[in-house]
């Protein structure tokens, strides 16, 4: 399972990255907003950090204004992947960007129909928003495993990123579930880490070892 980081804090996305968790990154209009930066500096000083696909978001709402911004997007950097909305705009210039050779993020998907849309459409990844559902009274985990399903029915090269993450557990599940990918805020990365027991176990560990008055060095 790849990680992706969900923010555009340049500052994260480096101490994530120092400790080999970053496999690409996703920002959105929100995420660049409350970066306070210039989104084309953001997403080059980003690309220019991580090896891996960096999700750049339209914000045009017509298929040729979300191809004249792609096109700059494209061009700030070779890993840059184009992140559209999941509208008949979005599914339009997704066609056209991944006929072109793009990468396309098909974004802000809350159903398995939507999801068949964006793969048809040829999609590098889909985006269901699990936490958005979850926040509704719907189960985004169930979309999730839907998604999967239907992807391996007919072997769509379409990866399923999930998004919208808000616990260690959404990543849990998604793992279970062969989803693809999961894009993963920074504070629920660093959650992954945790445990009472670890914390424990390490200070019954250190606190015996100190009794030793032996030191490895
Ligand atoms: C995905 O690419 C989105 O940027 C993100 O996961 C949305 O998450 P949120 O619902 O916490 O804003």
């Amino acid at each position: 399972m790849k990680f992706f980081v969900d923010t555009a804090d340049v500052a994260e996305i480096r101490a994530l990255n120092e400790l080999g968790l970053v496999d690409g990154v996703t920002t959105n209009p929100s995420l660049i907003a409350k970066s306070g930066r210039d989104m084309s500096e953001a997403i080059k000083e980003i690309c220019d950090m991580v090896e891996g696909p960096v999700s750049a978001e339209v914000t045009a709402t017509d298929a040729s204004g979300m191809l004249a911004e792609a096109a700059k997007l494209r061009a700030i950097a070779d890993n840059v992947t184009i992140k559209v909305p999941l509208t008949e705009a979005g599914i339009q210039a997704c066609k056209a960007l991944s006929d072109d050779g793009a990468s396309v993020n098909v974004t802000l998907c809350f159903s398995a129909a939507q999801a068949i849309l964006a793969a048809k459409a040829g999609a590098a990844f889909i985006s269901p928003f699990v936490g958005r559902l979850d926040d509704i009274g719907q189960d985004g985990m169930s979309l999730i495993a839907e998604i999967c399903e239907i992807y391996g029915n007919y072997e769509f090269r379409t990866e399923v990123l999930v998004a919208s993450v808000r616990s260690p557990l959404h990543v849990v599940d998604a793992a279970r579930m062969g989803a693809h990918v999961a894009t993963v805020p920074p504070g629920v990365l660093k959650q992954m880490f945790k445990h009472p027991l670890t914390d424990k176990g390490l200070a019954a560990f250190l606190a015996d070892w100190e009794k030793t008055g032996q030191s490895i060095l």
